[in-house]
């Protein structure tokens, strides 16, 4: 069964120019670009995205690099969509990611992890609909 994801490339990747090779990664791991936006964060936007992360000492860091330069915000769809992006992204410590994995080749540390995927149907719906309207949403064919 089809599912949707939301995954963003963070800041420290976009300023790499890796956004043409993540989205490689994503399409070889059978997942399909549905919407995708560049923008550049807001304090407000980004302090809404992570608000379940408020009040944890790592929010204010967290806030300060998302909002730091442009980010690409995209949904995904495929076959078990969340587990597989979260599987081509790798976990959140580049030191704990397997090798392969876009955190392993590209993170520098917890916060500066190039990629963000959503863990649950209920976040990736949530986070899909923070972004994206249904009409930015495009509907493959094939
Ligand atoms: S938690 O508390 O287990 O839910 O947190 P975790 O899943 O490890 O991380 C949630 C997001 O916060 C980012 N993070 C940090 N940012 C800045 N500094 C520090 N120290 C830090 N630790 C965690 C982490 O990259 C996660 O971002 P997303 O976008 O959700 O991947």
């Amino acid at each position: 069964m089809l599912e949707r994801t939301f995954s963003i490339i963070k800041p420290d990747a976009v300023g790499r120019n890796l956004i043409g090779d993540i989205y490689h990664r994503f399409e070889n791991a059978g997942l399909s670009i549905i919407a995708a936006r560049m923008l550049h964060l807001t304090r407000e936007q980004a302090e809404g995205f992570y608000a379940e992360h408020k009040g944890k000492p790592f929010f204010d860091p967290l806030i300060k690099f998302m909002t730091s330069g442009p980010i690409m915000v995209q949904v995904l769809e495929g076959e078990d969509a969340i587990r597989r992006h979260r599987e081509v992204i790798g976990a959140t410590d580049p030191k704990k990611a397997q090798a392969g994995t876009i955190r392993a080749d590209y993170a520098a540390s917890v916060q500066q992890n190039a990629v963000h995927g959503s863990d649950s149907v209920t976040s990736a719906e949530r986070e899909i609909a923070y972004f994206f309207s249904d009409e930015d949403i495009c509907i493959r064919t094939r």
